[in-house]
């Protein structure tokens, strides 16, 4: 990777929180065997002119590769079922998983961020036919007007939608279901208790501030009537850890509390299915 291509990266706030998952995947490619194995986020680590080390504390890098990797096995399965649907990738940051999954041909896959993220990536990432680019705000108007609402869409939130508050992920859900007629919404939350911590963690690392916190479910359905819960998983109880830390992480998830620390949420809109269950609201668990 040439040293051009990284000169004048500097990100700021919660642009810059981006090299913490990036940080975590480049080690755990580095692992004899790897959750993940994203080797594109280690040579992007490598080729950073500065010290990521800071922005991250230790024990979180685990989690969140493990984050990635369930969303992963969600978008294989949502693309396996729809070859034409387009993927909103939102608070892309340096992420590649697009060249994890591989979509199929029919597939359009739209990683989006701010447009300084956007303007960093494209150093690192080439544009083909179905996969683009775009650098926006998700608070701007507009920025899905160009999509054909009659795909189906998966919005993938891989620890974005916290940085938001109530209301712009309030506009957000409500736009998104509002353009197209039928998709699903894959993403983590955290509960207040862990976005207080987080903070506290961020405060001296970053600018940025973790803003949505969920603890009792039924906050997700004020977000958006038309969603529907599918699915919501504890992140402690994902298949993916190591075997020492599914222990670890299985008995510490038998407390209420820590087991909802960080889950992941599959949610639809525009199905029979959504409309049906609307009322009996599954994922109710964990
Ligand atoms: C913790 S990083 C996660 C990056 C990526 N999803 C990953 O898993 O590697 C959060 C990302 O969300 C982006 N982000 C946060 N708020 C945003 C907003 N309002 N509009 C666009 N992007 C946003 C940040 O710029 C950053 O890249």
């Amino acid at each position: 990777m040439s040293g051009r291509a990284t000169q004048g990266v500097h990100l700021t706030g919660v642009q810059e929180t981006l090299f913490i998952p990036l940080y975590a995947k480049a080690l755990d490619a580095r692992r004899h065997r790897p959750i993940l194995g994203d080797r594109k986020a280690d040579e992007l680590v490598r080729a950073m002119p500065f010290d990521i080390e800071r922005l991250t504390h230790s024990g979180v890098g685990p989690v969140l590769v493990v984050r990635a990797r369930h969303l992963d096995e969600w978008v294989r399965r949502f693309l396996a079922v729809h070859p034409s649907a387009l993927v909103l990738n939102l608070g892309c940051g340096l992420d590649s998983r697009v060249l994890r999954i591989g979509p199929a041909p029919g597939v359009l896959w739209v990683d989006l961020d701010f447009p300084e993220v956007i303007e960093v990536r494209r150093r690192f990432f080439e544009e083909r036919d179905g996969y683009r680019m775009l650098g926006s705000s998700l608070s701007a108007p507009g920025w899905l007007e160009g999509f054909s609402p009659d795909r189906p869409v998966l919005v993938i939130g891989d620890g974005v939608f916290e940085y938001l508050d109530a209301g712009e992920l309030q506009t957000l859900f409500r736009r998104v279901t509002g353009h197209f007629v039928r998709g699903e919404f894959v993403f983590d939350i955290m509960s207040s208790s862990a976005l207080a911590r987080g903070n506290a963690s961020l405060a001296h690392r970053t600018g940025a501030r973790l803003r949505f916190a969920v603890d009792d479910l039924a906050t997700l359905d004020t977000l958006d009537p038309r969603l529907h819960r599918v699915e919501v998983v504890s992140l402690l109880r994902s298949p993916y850890h190591p075997w020492g830390l599914r222990l670890l992480y299985g008995l510490a998830s038998l407390s209420h509390g820590l087991r909802r620390v960080i889950r992941l949420v599959r949610a639809d809109f525009g199905t029979p299915g959504s409309q049906a269950q609307r009322s009996g609201r599954a994922g109710g668990s964990p």
